[in-house]
């Protein structure tokens, strides 16, 4: 399967090019050993430049992630026939590779390759520990916490082990009785941590009340903002973003800052408004500086973002200044 996805132009996003690149006038536009973004695909395209498929090979971060896949989906295999969890084994094998691709500048080519990937439960696994992580650091975690956190991440959905694969993978619509079986996923998970040995209760809890919501809409009790452990309502936020990027067979994928926009508005009803708003200025930052596309159709660049409404930052478009989070008709278009 990964060998033909290199076929594509677009999915050139996280391999690395084996050269240097340069344009028809010599000059060097794209160094040899750089991790292909959108940022340089928009170049290649916009200068006309083809890539062969020898000119470019998985970067070793692309190879990291094919090794977590495979080692979650083993695990989880694992765990399905002998109903214990290999915390260890997850501690010392998957843990480290997550954290190493974490690591990486720009994650977006990253979830752009993860999503290449077949089974949505062992991306969705690694793709919510990556976002666990830039979460917990967004709202001040270190260390061990870190750690515990992203490990909570990787195991939130353990419990769909223990749920019926023609349910979990249907197309169509869930009948009632199918959906609860779904939820249920939440209570196998927090039994199948609960019973390992060297597992915190606050990772048990991640799995039991990541589907919980501020409001009280949530599953499998209903509890409200207050009764939901920090650890669980950050989980939450990475669940329902990595959701939002995520192509299912029912729905296509939210382009990333689409997302962010969306999971702010989500931040005064259902998600912890610090934690959200936090993570979202967060990756907001990193794109200070970036020209962008409005939904009027001019480009300008992005200069500042607020922490009440990061999703919205302000924008300069030919010398003016147009605060997003006031200019309710115009709205982020595209990022460059
Ligand atoms: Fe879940």
């Amino acid at each position: 399967m990964m060998k033909d996805s290199y076929v594509s132009r677009y999915r050139r996003e996280g391999m690395r090019v084996n050269r240097n690149v340069y344009n028809r006038q010599g000059a060097l536009i794209i160094p040899a050993f750089t991790l292909l973004s959108s940022k340089e695909i928009d170049l290649l395209e916009h200068l006309r430049i083809g890539l062969d498929d020898e000119d470019v090979e998985p970067g070793a971060v692309v190879e990291l992630v094919d090794s977590a896949i495979r080692e979650i989906k083993l695990t989880f295999e694992k765990i399905r026939h002998s109903d214990r969890i290999p915390y260890d084994d997850i501690r010392r094998s998957i843990l480290p590779k997550v954290v190493q691709i974490s690591e990486q500048t720009d994650l977006k080519p990253i979830f752009i390759y993860l999503e290449q990937h077949d089974d949505y439960t062992y991306k969705h696994s690694i793709g919510v520990a990556m976002l666990a992580r830039m979460i917990g650091n967004a709202n001040g975690l270190d260390g061990e916490e870190l750690q515990e956190l992203m490990l909570a991440g990787l195991l939130h959905d353990v419990g769909k082990t223990k749920v019926s694969p023609f349910v979990l993978n249907k197309p169509d619509k869930l009948t009632a009785d199918e959906f609860e079986q779904i939820k249920r996923h939440t209570v196998y998970g927090y039994e199948l941590i609960a019973g390992t040995r060297g597992i915190s209760r606050r990772q048990a809890l991640a799995a039991l009340q990541h589907h919980e919501r501020e409001d009280g809409s949530g599953y499998p009790n209903g509890r409200k903002s207050k009764d939901i452990d920090p650890y669980s309502k950050m989980i939450a936020v990475a669940d329902v973003f990595h959701a939002m990027i995520s192509k299912r067979v029912y729905k296509e994928a939210v382009p990333f800052h689409k997302a962010l926009q969306a999971l702010s508005e989500l931040a005064y009803g259902s998600l912890d408004p610090t934690i959200t708003l936090r993570f979202v200025k967060q990756i907001m930052d990193l794109a200070i500086g970036n020209r962008v596309v409005l939904s009027n159709g001019l480009e300008g660049k992005i200069i500042l973002v607020s922490p009440d409404a990061p999703a919205q930052p302000l924008v300069e478009v030919n010398g003016t200044y147009i605060d997003l989070s006031k200019e309710h008709t115009i709205g982020l278009e595209r990022i460059i």
